[in-house]
């Protein structure tokens, strides 16, 4: 492909950090100016950055140093200007949207490239229908992006809950407890099954699977018949009870404004009360997304960005770049948008889980 140096392209990072970050914004950067001659402005803090016109031309010299550092150098926000009225200064003013297209007819962009999870993709999806050209590239720690096997930031989350799991396990086994580890994921339970099966998390509750605390009690008091002193309960943050299962979306979200503490607590209530062993929370909260990326992360967001610069050269856009049965691809953004990957029931990791033994709530 010719060096096209009349192209220039937007690059934005959006939603919650993840590491890879960086690896993905210097492999679209490097390539795009390197290979293609494109000229890459950096967008500050996300969609917002767009509304309020904060940019920056990125200089080669940035992108050294940054494959091996956490969050991200454009800094990122959860703007969501399809549903922010704050921009709207009266009834004709230009709203989120308008105040996104200005800027980028400003900027002169062929393209803008956007680096995020469902949100900043279903963001990306409806400014393309506004007649925006973007690309979109899949990050989170939840793995939950439709269409693509794999984000980067998984990875590195998953090395940080399982060598907390580990830990764990000493501090468990000294003093004869259940040790609950609440970890991230709202409505998906990657992060959680398969930390739980690289940790032996003796239970694994992820909210997919809503769980019965009959069921929990039971498999913790058939470890102790046999012998086994301490359990590891490995909980998502989305994870929900059958009950609450069957609540509609307004009493559910009753009943959590009402719960005590976050999910982890209640489930270490319930299983004290239940089965009168003693219960330890810890939740792992944002430990999960910091810092350093595992290579794999590395290795997965410098491939999505070299080809999303390789699309961008192209002029193929209105698609986010994915990882489909060991092959880098790109889908229209139409397919990801207002979606949520769950882990399906019948996921191999699932009965995985199971068949080592680790009871899954239900
Ligand atoms: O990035 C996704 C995620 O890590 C979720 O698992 C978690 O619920 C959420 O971000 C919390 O992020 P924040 O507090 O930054 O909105």
């Amino acid at each position: 492909m010719e060096k096209s140096v009349t192209q220039i392209c937007g690059i934005l990072t959006s939603g919650g950090d993840a590491p890879g970050l960086n690896a993905a914004i210097r492999g679209v950067a490097r390539t795009a100016m390197d290979v293609y001659g494109i000229k890459v402005i950096g967008i500050e803090n996300g969609y917002r950055g767009l509304i309020e016109d904060d940019s920056r031309v990125l200089e080669p010299w940035e992108f050294s140093g940054i494959l091996a550092r956490g969050g991200t150098i454009l800094g990122t926000s959860r703007e969501k200007p399809f549903k922010d009225k704050n921009w709207q200064n009266d009834e004709n003013g230009p709203g989120a949207v308008e105040l996104i297209k200005k800027t980028y007819k400003k900027l002169n962009l062929d393209c803008l490239v956007v680096l995020g999870g469902n949100g900043t993709n279903t963001t990306g999806y409806l400014l393309s229908q506004e007649g925006l050209n973007i690309i979109g590239l899949p990050k989170t720690i939840d793995n939950d992006i439709a269409e693509t096997d794999i984000t980067f930031g998984f990875h590195t989350a998953l090395t940080v809950a399982t060598e907390a799991i580990d830990r764990l396990h000493s501090t468990a086994s000294s003093h004869n407890r259940v040790m609950v580890i609440e970890v991230m994921g709202h409505k998906a339970g990657w992060l959680s099954l398969y930390s739980g099966v690289a940790g032996g998390g003796d239970v694994v509750l992820i909210p997919e699977i809503p769980y019965d605390i009959k069921k929990i009690a039971h498999h913790l008091e058939e470890r102790v018949r046999s012998g086994k002193t301490f359990s590891i309960v490995v909980v998502a943050e989305g994870a929900l009870s059958m009950e609450e299962a069957g609540l509609d979306k307004k009493a559910f979200k009753k009943a959590r404004a009402e719960m005590s503490g976050s999910i982890g607590y209640r489930v270490a209530r319930e299983i004290e009360e239940a089965t009168g062993q003693e219960a330890r929370v810890t939740v792992l909260g944002y430990l999960q997304r910091g810092g350093t990326p595992v290579a794999y992360d590395r290795v997965l967001a410098s491939q999505f960005g070299t080809a999303a610069a390789t699309m961008l050269a192209q002029g193929d856009y209105g698609k986010m770049v994915a990882l489909q049965d060991n092959n880098i691809v790109g889908v229209p953004l139409e397919l990801i948008a207002h979606r949520i990957k769950r882990v399906p029931l019948d996921h191999r990791m699932i009965a995985t889980a199971r068949a080592v033994g680790t009871c899954m709530g239900d």
